[in-house]
Order: C-alpha cells, then structure tokens, then sequence
C-alpha cells in the first residue's frame, strides 16, 4: 500500500508554487492491491520547511475523505514553505505513510507587494497595430543567494527572461479574467538563474487578450480594459543569512519596441528579426535608444494566485501532406483541426518576409478563411540573413488544420513546419474505446474539441474573431469535461469570474470574461451559474465549490423568480433556444423545432430543483423550502403550458422530450412511457437523425435509454446519414463542429456566417458514451460509488471506459464473445461500486477488479 499523488489546492503534481490559499486544501491517493479496502482514518504532519517546525498535526482522524481535505492548523503567512506528509489508516487495520511533499504560499495580501504596474513609454497607448514592448532593468544580487522567486504578472501577456533565459514554460500568461476583479500572478522559483552581481531582468508584454477588441456586432470595436498594457514583478532574493533583498517593477526600467512588432489574439503575430536587440535581458546592454517607463494607477487589490493549471505546448504535430494549390500556393496539411501554432525552421536572404496563414478546411484545394470574420490571424517572419533560425509566435493563438505559407526560400520540407499545440495544461483522467472505429474516431473527435477550446476559459471556438467564454456551451459540456480531463480547477477558477461578472441583480452575462455581448437573460446560458458548480459538485465531490458558488446560483435563480412573476412561467423575451437545430436555417440558429419557451420554462425548473439541493448540502434550510415550494410550482406550469395529459409535448421535437424526461418533468410514469415513445418515434420518423441542438443533444440519448428505448438511442448514435454524431467523420472531421452540417455532404461549407469546425458543444454526446455505451457513472459524488451498467447496444461488441477518480483509477471493459458477455470492473481503493448487468439483479462490490462472464443477452 502506497499514498501518493499528494496534492495542494487544484494544482497537479509538481505544480504547488505560489499557493494562494492561507489554508490550503491537501488531497492524496492510496494505491493498494488488498480488496474492499476503504480509508479508516488520516493523519496530516505539516512542517514549516524554514524552521523545521511542526505546524499542524492533525492527529488520527476517522475519515474516509481523501480530495480536498480542510486544512486544520492555524492560516498560513505568504511566502511560507510547507513539508508535509500524511499516513492512512486502512480499514484492514494496515497503515501506510506517504514520501514527503513540499509546497509553497505566494503573495497572499496586497501589502506584500512593493512593485508597481508600470507602462511602457515606448509604445502609444491604444496603437492599434498592437505593438509589443520590451521591458528591462539590470540589478545587483549579494553572493550568497539561496533561494529567490519571481511573482509576476500582467495587464496583457507576458513573457520573462533572467539573464538571457527564458523564465518558466507557461505561454500566454496570465491568461484571461474578470481583469476589472482579477489577475493572476504566477510565482517561479529562479534561483538557479540568477548570479552574484549584475545581473537583468526582462520582460515581453503583448496585448494578449487585455487589449484585445472582442465584440460580436459588425461594428470594430472598442478596447475592453483600457489602453494601456502593464506588467507588475516582484523578484524576492533571499541571501543566506535569510535577508530579503526585493527588486521590482518600478519608474528605474526601461522600454523599448521589441522586434515581435505586433501581435494580436486575433491578428497573429509578425517579427522581424532585424529588430532583434541581442542581449537585451542580459547585463550591460546598451539602453541608450530605450525609454523609460510610466507607473499604472492600479493597485494590486486585485492579484490573485493561479487555481487551475497554466497554458502550455502540449504536442508538436508533423505534417501530413505539403502540397502546391493550383493557384500556386504552398499548403501545409497537419491532419488534426488544433489550436496553438506554427514553429518553423528556416534560412534564406536578409529581408525575407514568410506569412503564414491558418485555417480550418480548404475549399478547391485552397485555404478557406471566410469562418474567421475580423481574425486574420496571420503571422508574418522577417529574417536577418545570419543563418538558419527556429521561430515560433508566442503571444497569439489560431485554430486550424492548415496553413498557407507564402514568401519561404525554396521550398518547404516536413522537417521545417510544425503545429505545436497549446492549451491549458489539465491532467488527462478519462479515456474511452468500443469496437465501432467511427465512434473511437467521434470520441478522439472530443477530445480535440475539448483541447482546442480549453485554453484559460472554456471557449466556443479557437478560430474566428470570438473565442469566448460562452456560458451555454460549457453548461452542456460540463459533464464530458470533467470526466475527460481534471477540469475541478480550472472551472472553479472560471466560476469565480462567472459570479464576478454576473450584474447585481443577478442576471449571467452570455460569454465570461463579459464582453457584454447581450443584456437579456438566456436559459441554459444564464444556467450555467447553477449547472457547472453543481456537476463539479457531482463529478469530484467538490463540495467547497458549491459553497464558495452559493451566492451566485442563488442569485440566478432569485432573478428568474422575479422574471417569472407570480405565474411562475418564464415564458418572455429573447432566448437562444435549442441553438443550431439541424432544421434551423443558416442564419437563424435560434429557430429550432422546440419552442424556446419550454426550454426556458424547463430550465427554470431544473435550476430551482438543483439550488435546493445545493442549499440542502449547504445547510441553508430556508432556501430549501422556498426553492422547493417554487419549483414545485413551475413544474405544475410546464405541465399545463407543454404537456398533454397523455404526455404529448407542446413542441413536438426531440428536444422537448429529452428535457422533459430528463429533468424529471412529467406526472408520472405513464406520462413518462408515452412521452419516450413518442420520442423513439420521432427519431424513427426523422430516420435516426439528430433533432437536437445545444439543448437538446447532451440528453437525447438518456431520454431514449431512460424510457426503455436504447435501441432507438444506439440507431442515432451509429446513423452515418446527415444529420448525425458520424457523418461529419466521413468529410475528414477531426473535430466537433458547431453545426451538424459546417460541411454539408456535398463538401461546401454551410453558408451560414457562424460556423466553426472546432466546437465542442454537440461532443456532449461523450458523456453517454462513458456512461451508458462502456457503462461507467458517478453513482455519488465524486465516484465515491461508481455506477456501473453493462447492457450492451446497437453492433457494439466491446466497449470499455477509465477514468481516474479522485480515489484512483476506474475502469469497466465489457466484450460480447462466443454467446458471453465478459465484464471486467475496476473499483478504486476507497470507492465501491454498484454493477448491473443486464437484466441481473444490482450487486455491491468493494475496491479491486472483479470480473463476470454471464450468457450474452
Ligand atoms: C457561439 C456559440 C454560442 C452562441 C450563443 C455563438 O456565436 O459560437 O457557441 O453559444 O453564439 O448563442
């Protein structure tokens, strides 16, 4: 028996710099062979690493709980260095004590800083050609450092070098926030960077996101944030008598254009490499053409440590095919729809400029960029003549599949491009696989979308001039990221921005970070305040998570309350509805089939019924009674408004009665039966192809299987016909799009002007796919129980799904073979788990792996 995988807060293994926590939560795993084996009792030892000092112990105590553990000892002062372990009571009596781990408090109170934002004089404010400062000072450090960390931060994005060496491997620091409420300081240790005596810091700060102008509407827009870009560091050396000597941003630096001339989100980057100032962040540089620098009126109220993982390349992609258009062009093909960007080798004349451009499908064998709206997201490269050089952009992002490179010296090989993808850098915890290829390729599909749009916020699309935190989207693919990916950080972090933004009578801005696309309230949009703490709730067992959201879902709701009135019914104004319904035309994504009333009114229903569920958990008796009391009304108002006594939807479409059985909408189980039936119906009828939308696809399939309809559910899962989860597979998708038919059969894109091929929304699907085709579900939250059914489907013949849990690793693998079906069940230590199989009655298993063969149904 081993612990392992000790953790602090939501950071991954290795990851536990500049905590921001004064009482930081620990979590561990327990790996261990010995079956039904569940965690007696824990027992914390913490150090002060400074003083070797106990504390806080905690003492044996009886629990079983292992993820996010509450810190008991006193608050933790910034800056203080933790050495802790934890040894595990087994309930077979037998204990086990983990190695020690070591994690670290950043600057937890704005008193702690001395640095100020500082602006550089060499750039106008609000040029809009989004020029790129560099930033330096040079600094004396005593001989005998020990220890030195670097807080830092930016109004913008930003990169660091010590000495001429890159800080860190984060990209696209700090990320985009509620900048108004919140800004991210990452802390690097770099010790091992700097040198007695002189030495320089330099720092390259790009609009990034903070300058970026986002806006829907056909009108260019304004500058969000303000004008000027600013960077804030705070570089602490610690010399061996344990003296502090700080060096920090101030009116002593210097400014300068960097030779990155611009870059923009949207734009792309250019460089020129004649611009480059060699050992510019190195000592005794020559600043005699620099400028100085102006101090930001801004305090540092609002830095905060990072919560989720930071942005980083995770994989270099080679390309598939380099090909000549007829036009003449020369075009890359990586074979994968991604996000990040191009890294090029490259030699040839002074003076020769190479553009690169992006895009996610060609047409006529040419690059089709009309999906990107204002993203022009082109980068250009301008080379010194001085040999070869390997460059990449590092201040911008694109999604694509392909590029167009123009201007390169000869000819392009294979060996010279590469895609280097990017996003944030969240731990891998769900994987997935049947016998069916195209689904494995639906599945890996997923995936794709999942990384190309979980770049800092949980965005729509990587491409076009939008990138936005859409709260419907995420709303409908919580599920299936929390199961893909350890999402717990990275959307709770996000929700902090969400209840940031949310106005002060409640009302949830449709894209977080608000942009303030549109005032009027949305369901699904608006619900995703209710619906995503309440899944991270569900999948990780976060319970602080609901609690530090309450205020926020609570608000939501009390806001419908008022919108309803006194009938109860949400029934008024603007909705998106069931967003991109296969029968909505091109420009109309809003008109689907279901009326988008009953969506709202659903939707009403289904976050009155989890916000008394939250308060329940939470303790907040009042709520319960009053969000039950009015849920229970607008449930009788959907029922009068939408549905017949014989359980017949107002809308009759795939949507309505997907919501309507699967939050729990109808009377009773006759109701129930006949509106599944009338849904498998439909699906027959519209010759098992989707019907749904944003709204309406994650659930489709549960309503199906939920009302003894799974044959009709695995029929649309394995339709090939358009519209449907495959067809997009056989016009070459590597990605989910934003429409059923982004491509239509015939090959031409749809001709509507939203449409993306890296969406992730419609991939909702995932979910049902871990659930119910491989038959792995939270049976409580966080998996403390797994619901395992096995119940084999549509031409499947195996099917199996992992993931880990915050307890371990869980699996179910199930194969049909020769008239038996095999089973085998992966049960972490400390979990149990329920297996159905077929129609046998449920059983109750412990920890360990368990395997059934009984006769094929
Ligand atoms: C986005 C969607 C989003 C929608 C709102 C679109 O432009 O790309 O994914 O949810 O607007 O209806």
């Amino acid at each position: 028996m081993h612990v392992t995988d000790l953790r602090v807060e939501h950071r991954n293994v290795g990851d536990t710099l500049g905590i921001g926590a004064a009482r930081p939560r620990l979590s561990w795993r327990t790996d261990t062979d010995a079956s039904n084996w569940n965690q007696a009792a824990y027992a914390i030892t913490a150090i002060d690493a400074a003083t070797d000092e106990v504390v806080w112990s905690s003492g044996e105590v009886s629990s079983a709980n292992s993820y996010l553990v509450a810190w008991g000892g006193p608050a933790l002062a910034s800056r203080t260095r933790i050495r802790w372990q934890v040894r595990v009571l087994g309930s077979d009596e037998l204990d086990a004590t983990s190695e020690w781990s070591e994690f670290e408090l950043g600057l937890l109170d704005d008193t702690d800083w001395v640095a100020n934002w500082i602006v550089a004089d060499a750039i106008e404010p609000a040029d809009p050609t989004q020029p790129v400062a560099s930033l330096r000072r040079e600094f004396a450090a005593p001989d005998d450092i020990v220890d030195a960390r670097l807080h830092v931060s930016a109004l913008g994005v930003y990169e660091v070098e010590i000495n001429g060496t890159r800080v860190g491997d984060h990209v696209l620091a700090p990320g985009w926030t509620t900048y108004d409420h919140r800004v991210r300081v990452e802390t690097h240790d770099v010790t091992d960077l700097v040198q007695a005596g002189t030495n320089a810091i330099g720092v390259t700060l790009a609009d990034g996101w903070f300058g970026e102008r986002f806006g829907v509407g056909p009108a260019e827009p304004e500058r969000l944030y303000g004008d000027e870009g600013a960077v804030i560091a705070q570089l602490e050396l610690v010399d061996a008598a344990g003296r502090r000597h700080t060096v920090s941003t101030d009116e002593t630096w210097r400014s300068a254009r960097s030779a990155v001339i611009s870059s923009g989100i949207y734009a792309g980057e250019t460089y020129d490499a004649r611009a480059e100032r060699p050992g510019w962040s190195q000592p005794g540089h020559d600043e005699r053409d620099w400028n100085g620098v102006h101090r930001l009126d801004r305090g540092t109220e609002t830095l905060i440590a990072r919560v989720g993982p930071a942005i980083r390349r995770t994989e270099e992609i080679a390309p598939v095919a380099i090909t000549t258009s007829s036009s003449g062009r020369t075009i890359v093909d990586f074979g994968q729809n991604l996000t990040g960007w191009i890294r090029l080798r490259v030699d040839g004349a002074e003076g020769t400029t190479i553009t690169l451009r992006h895009a996610e499908i060609l047409q006529d064998g040419e690059l089709w960029t009309e999906n990107l709206g204002r993203a022009t997201a082109t980068d250009r490269l301008t080379l010194r003549g001085d040999g070869p050089i390997e460059w990449e952009p590092r201040f911008t992002f694109h999604g694509f599949r392909y590029a167009e490179i123009d201007g390169w010296p000869g000819e392009v090989c294979t060996d010279d491009v590469r895609a280097i993808v990017v996003h944030s850098d969240l731990h891998r915890t769900g994987w997935f696989s049947c016998s069916h290829d195209q689904i494995n390729q639906l599945h890996a599909n997923v995936v794709w979308g999942m990384r190309g749009n979980f770049l800092d916020v949980p965005t729509d699309c990587p491409q076009r001039a939008e990138r936005l935190g859409w709260t419907g989207d995420i709303n409908v693919f919580a599920p299936t990221a929390s199961f893909l990916f350890d999402v717990d950080g990275f959307l709770a972090s996000w929700l902090v921005d969400l209840a940031a933004d949310q106005r002060d009578d409640g009302f949830v801005p449709h894209v977080v970070p608000d942009i303030g696309v549109n005032p009027l309230p949305c369901a699904v949009w608006g619900d995703a305040a209710v619906v995503v703490p309440w899944v991270m709730y569900e999948r990780f067992g976060d319970l602080d998570v609901l609690a530090q959201q309450y205020p926020s879902m609570r608000a939501w709701v009390e806001y419908l309350i008022d919108l309803a009135g006194p009938r109860r019914h949400w029934s008024r104004g603007f909705q998106y509805g069931d967003w991109v319904d296969p029968a909505s035309p091109p420009e109309k994504p809003w008109a689907a089939r279901t009326d988008p009333h009953l969506v709202s009114q659903a939707a009403f229903c289904h976050s009155l019924d989890l916000v008394a569920r939250t308060a329940e958990l939470l303790g907040h008796t009042d709520d319960v009674a009053r969000f039950r009391g009015i849920a229970v009304e607008a449930r009788e108002v959907f029922a009068r408004e939408y549905v017949t006594p014989n359980g017949r939807l107002a809308s009759d479409a795939q949507t309505a009665y997907a919501l309507a059985i699967c939050w729990d909408l109808l009377a009773d189980d006759a109701q129930r039966a006949n509106a599944g039936r009338r849904l498998a119906f439909l699906v027959f009828s519209e010759g098992f192809c989707i019907g749904t939308g944003f709204v309406g696809t994650p659930i489709v399939c549960d309503a199906l299987c939920a009302t003894g309809n799974a044959d009709v559910a695995y029929a649309l899962l394995e339709q090939t016909e358009s519209p449907s989860w495959l067809a997009p597979l056989a016009l070459g998708a590597t990605t989910i799009w934003e429409r059923w038919d982004s491509l239509r059969p015939d090959g031409t894109p749809n001709p509507g002007s939203m449409n993306s091929f890296n969406h992730y929304a419609l991939g909702a699907i995932a979910d049902w796919l871990h659930r119910t085709v491989a038959g792995l579900a939270p049976g409580a939250p966080g998996y403390r129980t797994l619901d395992v059914t096995v119940r084999p489907g549509g031409s499947i013949t195996s099917a199996s799904a992992e993931h880990d849990t915050p307890y371990g690793r869980a699996a179910v693998r199930w194969t049909l073979d020769a008239g038996h079906l095999d089973v085998e069940v992966v049960v972490p230590p400390n979990t149990t788990a329920t297996v159905r199989l077929v129609d046998e009655a449920p059983v109750e298993v412990g920890s360990g792996t368990h395997h059934w063969a009984i006769p094929a149904p």
